[in-house]
């Protein structure tokens, strides 16, 4: 049932390119314009939220990370992520124009039910983003917009987080277009974006030869590190969570501007650090400033893992090892960005001998708190 894979994990990781596309199907007419009705939330609803509240756990807080760019940017409605954990315990500020979005894959975390069953007691609305049909988390919100990853059988996920990630924009983009800040063809061009990343994806997947062989080398290690900024930051988060859960390794992530603030403390010579680089078209000044911050490991002796948009030339000096992602709108990156880091942490894993699909202490579905 594995497919030919030694996984279950590299199983699913080969299938992101389908689960995209499917979690994409039926949300988009013909027009190319977007069809969520199935989130039955009155326009007028939409029209009037005042503030958006992410909740989740683990890689589906990752995703919710991500999904406060998109949304920020396409509804110019103020977004908060929490942690489920901590978001009831602090009394959170909520009300009838508060949308909270509880992102689970399996719907059954309890920490993301409790903050559920919170937010709905202080009068907020619930969108659950999920991949279990019929899950409790789903049952127990105003509206849900499943993810189509199909079943997950690996304990870390891969698949789920990349259509949670489909999901949030999605999402973002119907509470713009609801509330007139994002128009009709900017949402179509987002649409054909996205439309392009299974495509994107199928050709990244075949070109993970070499960071099986980089990951192979990297065993010895104690500790790798990861740095991102802007959306590549919790896409530095989400490969550090991968390595820790599948090696057993000590993985952290780091917001690239930070490093100057504590982290680069931590550099020494030959510590692997992976460096999620912005696209240098958009944002060009975060490339620039990215660049200079692999100069400054790199002069510290770190071995840097560089993944960087097809094209992007200006890396090239400072990286030891070096890692091409396609070229896509810099709110997406993460789409593709993340595939390299699952490939990273499951080869390592399997190079130190682990059970990639049912890592130690860990369980795929946590239904206590
Ligand atoms: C990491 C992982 C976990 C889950 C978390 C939330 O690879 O799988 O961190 O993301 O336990 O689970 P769901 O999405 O089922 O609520």
């Amino acid at each position: 049932e594995k497919g030919g894979y030694d996984s279950f994990m590299l199983k699913e990781i080969a299938e992101q390119p389908r689960a995209v596309a499917d979690t994409l199907l039926g949300r988009v007419d013909a027009e190319g314009a977007l069809t969520l009705d199935e989130v039955r939330i009155p326009v007028p609803e939409l029209r009037a939220v005042e503030k958006v509240v992410v909740v989740a756990c683990g890689t589906a807080f990752h995703a919710g990370l991500i999904a406060k760019y998109a949304i920020e940017h396409w509804t110019r409605v103020p977004c908060e992520v929490e942690l489920a954990s901590e978001f009831r315990y602090r009394d959170p500020i909520l009300d009838r124009r508060s949308l909270v979005v509880a992102i689970s894959q399996s719907g059954e975390t309890m920490d993301t039910l409790m903050a559920v069953r919170h937010a709905r007691e202080q009068g907020a609305k619930v969108l659950a983003i999920c991949n279990t049909n019929g899950s409790t988390i789903p049952r127990e919100s105003d509206a849900v917009l499943y993810t189509h990853a199909g079943p997950e059988v690996a304990v870390a996920s891969t698949k789920a987080f990349l259509t949670q990630l489909v999901a949030c924009y999605l999402v973002a983009l119907y509470l713009g277009q609801a509330r007139g800040t994002t128009w009709g063809d900017e949402i179509r061009a987002v649409i054909r974006d996205l439309a392009g990343i299974p495509d994107a994806l199928e050709r990244l997947l075949a070109t993970m030869e070499p960071v099986r062989a980089l990951a192979r080398s990297l065993a010895g290690q104690d500790t790798v590190l990861f740095l991102g900024r802007h959306v590549g930051y919790p896409v530095a988060l989400e490969g550090a969570l991968k390595l820790k859960e599948l090696a057993y390794m000590h993985a952290e992530g780091f917001a690239a501007g930070e490093l100057k603030h504590g982290p680069i403390a931590l550099v020494e010579r030959d510590l692997p650090v992976v460096v999620v680089v912005p696209s240098p078209r958009g944002r060009s000044v975060l490339h620039g400033k990215i660049v200079s911050n692999i100069q400054e490991i790199r002069a510290r002796g770190a071995r840097t893992v560089v993944i960087a948009e097809e094209g992007d030339e200006a890396v090239v000096p400072y990286a030891d090892h070096l890692v091409r992602i396609p070229a896509v709108p810099t709110l997406l990156q993460p789409l593709v960005a993340t595939v390299p880091l699952q490939v990273f942490a499951c080869e390592l894993a399997t190079a130190r001998g682990n059970e990639v699909d049912q890592p130690r202490n860990l369980a795929k579905s946590v239904t206590v708190e």
